[in-house]
């Protein structure tokens, strides 16, 4: 299969016909509606195609055509973009005839389909997906947007950038949204048509992207980058005959190798103060926590923090992977794919698979590097902000003593108390978070007592000194007792410095 090219007539004229046809988020939301919204993020078309039914606006031709893979008349989509029309779609490689007659309807080539985030807009053509496609997928399947794409967008720091990489590109998503925040973007792939599809993407949405051939950070050999991006193909995959090498989400290395060096690689293209941010997988071996082993992964002189979102045990996810891509369940197809994966693991003696996101940073200052492993399921929301804040509170924490610092506490903490009925005190004092990493830390009455008189008048070491006090212990334990607490708050943004 081919890709779409922008370099031929009628590609100008696209992007202006796909927004006359109101062919966006928010209308085709609208064309379907809720319940066909949410089907078809489970991958079921069909509530979206009986909405659409006997909808002939110009953006229905176009969602049906490209977003649910239906073959539409000629003159549907001559009317849907008039100054493309079919010619021009056909000439681009977006549609094919779907029989022999000259006024046959045509069918899609690529699934094109409006991609909306905060402010931005775009259209990402990518292949088609399994669905349409109706069979297991070729292995240079190029992938559209997927859970893990919109999560590693969400994870991403949006600070403004010089130059920023994004590492296995794919269709470009994650390169369009670096683009919006950084003065230069490098988009990489192994994969010609993974290129092509975001040099397609690129003229279509006069997005500007300097995009490389080749595997990890070979491409950018001797270049540094301010911001480094990655959702690599990290599938951990069994090396057995008859399992596809499918190229977006497997590099064709064993186990969790990909991702290790990916990550022993970053030293050598962040910038000082560059941040790289990554999904991974790791494996989970006996004896080994799953935090020992991505810090063996760890280049010395960089910043890390780990976070680990999910866990899977073998069997899951080998039931994840071997459907993924086509394969159906029931089929001895599907079930020589379970057992190829239930026997690596096996083999090597692979007990969980974690699921997360690194980041990375060379730092600007001296001293030991930052270690931080986190598990955390929590934040739906965006979380490049969290990144900044928690970067941002190791450094404060490693410049600064705590005792002489003043502190506040963060407008989105309150405080819960839980106790039995009609008793005076309560028996447990939850501080919670509501935004961030969404912690719910629990505080004796002394760190509760702290908190709450955290104000930005009094350092912390006066603080401490009136509790010692006032429950009549020693301030050198009292002290010893709240500071790591308190550091700890610091570190994940309950507790502000002023
Ligand atoms: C999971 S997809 C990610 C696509 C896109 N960045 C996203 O976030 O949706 C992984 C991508 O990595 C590419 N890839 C595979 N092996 C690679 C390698 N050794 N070096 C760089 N990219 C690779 C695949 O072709 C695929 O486009």
């Amino acid at each position: 299969m081919s890709a779409p090219s922008a370099d031929v007539a009628g590609a100008a004229a696209l992007p202006a016909g796909l927004g006359a046809a109101g062919f966006t988020v928010d209308r085709l939301d609208a064309l379907w509606g809720p319940v066909a919204r949410a089907a078809l993020h489970r991958e079921c078309p069909l509530p979206a195609v009986r909405a659409l039914a006997g909808r002939d606006v110009p953006a229905a031709t176009l969602a049906r055509l490209w977003v649910l893979g239906l073959p539409v008349t000629r003159t549907a989509l001559d009317d849907a973009l008039p100054a493309t029309g079919t010619a021009g779609a056909e000439a681009l490689g977006l549609v094919a005839p779907a029989g022999p007659q000259p006024d046959d309807p045509v069918r899609p080539l690529v699934d094109l389909r409006p991609y909306a985030a905060d402010d931005v807009h775009w259209w990402l053509a990518s292949d088609l997906g399994e669905r349409m496609h109706g069979g297991p997928l070729a292995d240079d399947h190029v992938l559209g947007v997927g859970g893990a794409s919109l999560t590693l967008a969400r994870w991403t720091p949006r600070t403004r950038v010089t130059r920023a990489l994004d590492v296995g590109t794919g269709c470009g998503v994650q390169a369009f949204h670096l683009s919006r925040h950084a003065g230069a973007v490098v988009a990489t792939d192994t994969s010609a048509r993974c290129l092509a599809f975001t040099a397609f993407n690129a003229a279509l949405n006069r997005v500007m992207l300097d995009l490389r051939r080749g595997s990890l950070l070979e491409p950018v050999a001797g270049e540094r980058f301010d911001l480094v991006v990655s959702n690599p193909p990290f599938v951990i995959t069994p090396r057995a005959p008859g399992v596809p090498t499918y190229e977006y989400r497997d590099a064709g290395l064993a186990g969790d190798e990909l991702v290790r060096r990916l990550v022993g690689g970053l030293a050598d293209v962040l910038a000082p103060g560059g941040v790289a941010q990554l999904l991974g997988n790791w494996e989970q071996h006996a004896g080994q926590g799953w935090a020992e082993r991505v810090a063996s992964w760890l280049p010395p002189g960089l910043d890390a923090w780990v976070v680990q979102r999910e866990v899977q045990d073998p069997a899951e996810y080998a039931e994840t992977w071997a459907r993924d891509g086509g394969h159906r369940p029931g089929t001895a197809a599907h079930t020589a794919l379970l057992d190829a994966w239930l026997g690596d693991f096996i083999a090597r003696g692979v007990e969980g698979v974690g699921f997360g996101v690194i980041t990375l940073r060379r730092p600007a200052r001296t001293g030991p590097p930052m270690r931080r492993f986190d598990e955390l399921t929590a934040g739906s929301g965006p979380m490049g902000h969290v990144v900044v804040d928690v970067l941002a509170a190791h450094d404060w924490l490693s410049a600064n003593d705590l005792l002489s610092a003043t502190l506040v506490v963060a407008d989105d903490v309150t405080e819960e108390r839980y106790g039995r009925p009609g008793a005076e005190d309560p028996e447990v004092v939850l501080l919670r978070q509501g935004g961030g990493l969404q912690r719910a830390v629990r505080a004796d009455t002394a760190l509760a007592g702290l908190v709450g008189a955290c104000d930005g008048e009094l350092s912390v070491g006066r603080l401490v000194g009136a509790l010692a006090q006032l429950l009549d212990e020693p301030v050198e334990a009292l002290a010893a007792r709240l500071l790591p607490a308190v550091r700890g708050l610091v570190a994940d943004g309950l507790l502000l410095p002023t």
